[in-house]
């Protein structure tokens, strides 16, 4: 921890990349109906969170800056839009499209942001938009009342706000991904949306027999963490003119997919270990879920009279209870937890010694070991 200290802070490093997001966001998810823009920004205005995920894109956009580019990607070699995305060749009235170009509708007026740092800053926008449209449906999933320490979307609102307003910010996310105007980078981010949904599926309906397996756990955390921010790393690369199987997205890949489970078993290590002020999320609530993370499954593997709990996940009065106990009383479950986290944590660390020595390569290096150290 001490060398770490040593190293430069992540969040620091790119705080003033981050303003700007700050002040453009809540312009970004305005809409002209209140509820929607209301509950869009409420995680942009009041509760912004840690902003992991543009913290990310910003020092990965700095990192891969450092290495030398194998393939330039010009602008030129993009497809130009569809004509009716021209203002004025619009089949949609010209009144209604008057505002649009202020909140990032391509037309000829707006159409500048080609430089790669423009599109990497935009594509961190696209990231935590994606986040926070998928933290809103979650918590109606989840049926959790808090979230950053404050009330859920929808306790604030309602169940079909919160399903509207995260599937408004989707939308919006969707038009400032298509104005990056990299359709490798379009395929990608959709392919994260898709991992996305499969994660909370197979979370919900995953076979009995599945559940006490660690490869189905990790297989899900793949799918509902570090998709997204694998994904969002390598597209950064590729904004940065790196080409789409180079070494450097590559690596870029790589770093995103460990660092994210990384983070996902940290979370379901905080799950049973923090406090819900400190989190500001409830804690103790996978099991009332019926969810058995890792502390739980190696637990198992000591006390194997856990597996029936886990399979008809923990619904019979007093499973909770008893699985508690048993995880408090196995010699290694919480421990091989921690394991599996530094080991993702290492192989993220790994992942970033492929790229050339710099700054934010370091930072990077620092962030992943808060994540593992982390309390919330
Ligand atoms: C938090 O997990 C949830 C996710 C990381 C992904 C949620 C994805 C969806 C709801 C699919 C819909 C996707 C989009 C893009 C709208 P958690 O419940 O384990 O964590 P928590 O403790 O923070 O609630
Ligand atoms: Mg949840
Ligand atoms: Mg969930």
């Amino acid at each position: 921890a001490r060398l770490m200290a040593k190293l430069p802070d992540p969040f620091k490093l790119v705080d003033k990349e981050l303003q700007p997001f700050a002040d453009s966001i809540s312009e970004l998810v305005s809409s002209d109906q209140p509820v929607l823009s209301m509950a869009a920004k409420h995680f942009f205005e009041k509760r912004q969170g840690k902003r992991f995920r543009p913290t990310i894109v910003q020092l990965v956009a700095k990192a891969v800056a450092a290495a030398d580019v194998e393939e330039v990607l010009s602008p030129a070699d993009q497809p130009p839009p569809p004509a009716w995305h021209m203002a004025g060749a619009s089949p949609i009235p010209a009144d209604l499209l008057a505002e649009d170009g202020a909140r990032g509708v391509v037309t000829p007026g707006n159409h500048r942001d080609s430089d790669p740092w423009r599109r990497q800053a935009q594509l961190g926008q696209v990231v935590e938009m994606i986040h926070v449209a998928s933290l809103i449906h979650d918590d109606v999933l989840d049926e959790a009342e808090t979230r950053r320490g404050g009330d859920a979307v929808h306790k604030l609102y309602s169940n079909k706000v919160a399903v509207l307003a995260g599937d408004y910010l989707l939308a919006r996310a969707s038009v400032l991904l298509a104005r990056l105007e990299n359709t490798a980078v379009v395929q990608i981010m959709a392919t994260a949306l898709e991992s996305l949904v499969s994660g909370e599926i197979m979370q919900l309906k995953a076979p009995p027999e599945s559940l006490v397996e660690v490869s189905s756990y990790l297989r899900k955390s793949y799918y509902k963490t570090a998709s997204l921010i694998a994904y969002a790393a390598r597209s950064t690369a590729l904004l940065g003119g790196h080409s789409y199987g180079s070494e450097v997205a590559t690596a870029c890949e790589e770093f995103g997919f460990h660092l994210g489970l990384a983070y996902q078993v940290q979370d379901d290590i905080l799950d049973f270990t923090g406090a819900a002020d400190v989190l500001g999320k409830p804690a103790l609530a996978d099991m009332d879920l019926g969810l058995s993370t890792a502390p739980i499954l190696y637990a198992a593997e000591e006390f194997p009279q856990l597996k029936p709990l886990i399979m008809r996940r923990f619904k019979k009065q007093g499973d909770k209870q008893t699985a508690l106990e048993l995880l408090f009383n196995s010699e290694r479950g919480m421990a091989r937890a921690k394991e599996l986290a530094r080991f993702h944590a290492d192989k993220a660390v790994e992942a970033l010694l492929r790229l050339p020595p710099s700054e934010a390569r370091d930072a990077l290096t620092r962030l992943v070991s808060v994540v593992i150290l982390r309390k919330k």
